[in-house]
């Protein structure tokens, strides 16, 4: 029996070894021979789209240290309160706990090390171009629409500004090498069909398990699904959206962070494509995961 190898997005980049949407950390994954090169993107108050996962910036920076008296009423220092210019004074560091000092992942990249900057939304294309250019490899990008509808009321069309980013960079039908993602169905659907966007669209899932029609109605206008990891063990989800032609691209492949239940890599892996394998995973660690892929398309020895 044939087996294809599922796609392997770095989730953030290699980020269970350098800090979270960080150039080096792109450029580690990109090494390591990641498929895609995932980006979360939200906006600066002067409108620049910046790859960084949270609406805020305090568990990732040192914002608090550098910027005194600019904190909202709930102590937290938004972007979208900061010009790109400030936000380019910023040291962007490992993750630590919400509100603490401490790292996310003690076993990481050590808080506070290291000297990184966050990227505009640009200059990580122009940077994906540059390692494309110079290994001959064709790595794509998976930017996802942060909080579009806070994004709205804070007068930001984030899904348009990031389909006109992409369509500068000659992203813009399906055979290209970017795929967008979001967690908004409704916002999602828009990008599809108001804003006219070709490139394949990836519905991500929070907690409810979509039901067949619930299926059939994301496959009007995306691509793909992508649900928590833990939503396709144990259920019929993978089936059920391969019947409804959607691709499945689950996150996210922790290696220590495993689910409850799951004991090593190989068993999370073999659990999501024993039956019939997901499309894509995100994963934190691309170079653990692909190696225990690629062996498994060569089979036994
Ligand atoms: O986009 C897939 C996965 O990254 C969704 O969760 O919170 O890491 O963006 P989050
Ligand atoms: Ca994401």
């Amino acid at each position: 029996m044939t087996y294809k190898r599922p796609l392997v997005i770095a989730h953030r980049g290699a980020s269970a070894y350098l800090p979270e949407h960080t150039l080096a950390g792109k450029a580690m994954a990109h090494a390591m021979g990641a498929d895609f090169l995932e980006q979360d993107v939200v906006a600066t108050r002067d409108g620049v789209l910046i790859v960084f996962h949270d609406l805020h910036l305090d568990d990732l920076t040192d914002v608090a240290i550098r910027f005194p008296g600019r904190a909202r009423a709930d102590g937290r220092h938004y972007c979208i309160d900061f010009d790109l210019g400030e936000i380019r004074q910023l040291a962007l560091t490992e993750r630590r706990r919400a509100g603490q000092a401490q790292t996310r992942w003690p076993g990481r990249f050590p808080a506070g090390a290291g000297s990184f900057s966050i990227p505009t939304l640009e200059e990580e294309i122009r940077f994906v171009h540059c390692l494309n250019h110079s290994t001959g490899r064709c790595v794509g990008i998976y930017p996802e629409i942060k909080a579009p509808a806070w994004h709205h009321e804070h007068g930001m069309d984030l899904a348009a500004e990031m389909v006109a980013v992409l369509g500068r960079y000659a992203y813009l039908g399906p055979a290209d090498a970017a795929i967008i993602q979001c967690f908004d169905c409704a916002e999602l659907r828009r990008v599809r069909e108001q804003l006219g966007c070709r490139l394949r669209l990836v519905q991500l899932l929070e907690d409810e398990l979509p039901a067949t029609s619930g299926l059939q109605t994301i496959r009007q206008y995306a691509d793909g699904i992508g649900p928590d990891l833990r939503q396709l063990l144990g259920t019929g989800l993978l089936a059920d959206a391969h019947r409804s032609g959607l691709q499945v691209h689950p996150y996210t492949v922790r290696i220590d962070a495993l689910p409850p239940g799951i004991g090593s890599l190989a068993e999370l892996i073999e659990a999501l494509c024993r039956e019939e394998p997901v499309d894509a995973l995100f994963t934190d660690f691309p170079d653990r995961v692909l190696a225990y892929l690629n062996q498994r398309v060569a089979g036994p020895s």
